[in-house]
This record gives C-alpha cells, structure tokens and sequence, in this order.
C-alpha cells in the first residue's frame, strides 16, 4: 500500500461531491478514476493533494510524495513566467545550489522529450502538447511517487494525447511512479490503467481490473459507460 484513503466526503453546499469514498492504492499501480462530468474526480484528486479540505475521512500515506497534472496546462501554467521561472517554483522546498537545479532542469526537459532551449520561453509560446511536458516535468522535478494526472490529456488533440500518454508510460517506469489517472476517457483508459475506480454521484460504485471493469462490469451505469464510449463512431 503506498496511499489509503477512508470514508472521504466534501460536500458544496447541498452537493454531495465527494460522499464516503474509500480505496487503496499500491506501489508501482496505475488506477484510474472514470466517470462523467461532475461525478467528483477533481475534487476527490484535490481532497487527496490537500488543496481541499475534507468534511469526513481521513488519508493513509505521505502527501508530500503526491503531485498533480492538471488539464489544462495553459491555466496550471502562470503565463508571466518563463519555462525557467515556473520549473524553478518546483525547487522551493529543495536546498538546492543554482548550478544543481540547473543541471535537473535540463535533464527534465530532455526527461519529457524537449530542450533545454525551452527555459527562455513563454507558456504562449509553446504548444498545448509541450506545455503539459512543462506541467509534468515540474511536477517530477519535486521527486514525487504518486502523480495525480487530472483529465491530463483530455484538452489534447487525439495525436498529442497518444504522446503525452506514450510520454506517461515512459516516465512511470523511469521514475518508478505510481499514477491515479483521472479521465473520462474510456478509451486511453483501456489501454493505460491496472485498475479502475467508476465514481457515480460522489462515490466509487464499482472497482476491479481493467479487464474486469471492461470484460464484466457488475454496475448497470458502468455497463452505460462503456457502451456509450464505445458505441458510437465518428
Ligand atoms: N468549488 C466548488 N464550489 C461549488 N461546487 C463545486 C466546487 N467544485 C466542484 N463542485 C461541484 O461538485 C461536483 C463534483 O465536481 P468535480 O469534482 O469537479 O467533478 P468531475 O471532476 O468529476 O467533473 C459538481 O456538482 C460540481 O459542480
Ligand atoms: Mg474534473
């Protein structure tokens, strides 16, 4: 067990977001939460990093070791700052000399497929596909074990998904992470995820395999789910 999360709840107002969750996770794994908008993936991942407080439940593991990949690297990322200025803010709880952070710096950029030309440039100045590379590479310049990837190719044409999710893969072995990997994407699931966790209405209502979750769901909605993702071409 690397993190254990039990009885979660957050609630806005009258919404349930987030209502009793409970699940583990393990070392080395790649869950991924599915379920559709407004289900409560983002504020369960948001409860897990600590940027919301929960209302009930309590959290097993070291949240420090976990970082999060938001969707959309353009607001995750401050336009006024350089390349250089927002890898640096990763370095903020490290005692590092400004030749080591250099150095990392350079070698994460390699890391995520880009150059260490990048470090002038603006976030405007990059592609969507190179700015979640900047998202990642920050995140992992902090030496997390748990990334928290929130919907983090869902804003990416199909194309850059494919690399960004090749990219993913990559990493996770290099670095030795463990991934919950949050998307309403079936289909990058399928071919990217351990286990999955189907939340419905601020709860997990089903959780097993892929293969079991895909092959024999026992929840009608996550059997709705599935064939809504798959049935249809365009
Ligand atoms: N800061 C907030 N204030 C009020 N309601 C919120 C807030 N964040 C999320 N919600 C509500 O909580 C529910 C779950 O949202 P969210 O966790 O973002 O779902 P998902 O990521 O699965 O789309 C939704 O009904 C959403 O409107
Ligand atoms: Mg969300």
């Amino acid at each position: 067990m690397i993190l254990s999360v039990s009885g979660f709840s957050k609630s806005f107002g009258t919404v349930r977001a987030v209502d009793q969750v409970s699940f583990t996770v393990y070392q080395g794994e790649n869950l991924c939460i599915i379920g559709e908008s407004g289900s409560g993936k983002s504020t369960l991942a948001k409860l897990m990093m600590g940027l919301l407080k929960a209302d009930k439940g309590k959290l097993e593991g070291d949240r420090r070791s976990i970082q999060m990949v938001f969707q959309d690297p353009y607001s995750s990322l401050d336009p006024l700052w350089t390349v250089r200025s927002i890898l640096k803010e990763a370095f903020c709880r490290q005692k590092l000399s400004v030749k080591e952070q250099h150095k990392q710096m350079g070698q994460m950029l390699l890391a995520v497929g880009l150059s260490a030309d990048m470090l002038n440039r603006f976030p405007h100045e990059l592609s969507g596909g190179e700015r979640q590379r900047i998202a990642i590479a920050r995140a992992l310049l902090t030496n997390p074990k748990i990334l928290i990837l929130d919907e983090a190719v869902s804003s990416l044409d199909v194309l850059v998904q494919k690399q960004i999710v090749d990219l993913l893969v990559d990493i996770k072995r290099q670095f030795q992470l463990t991934y919950i990997f949050i998307s309403h994407n079936l289909r990058v699931v399928r071919n990217f995820s351990d286990r999955i966790a189907v939340m419905h209405q601020g709860k997990i209502i089903e959780m097993g395999s892929t293969h079991e979750i895909f092959n024999q769901p026992q929840q009608k909605y996550t059997q709705q789910l599935i064939q809504a993702a798959f049935d249809y071409h365009v």
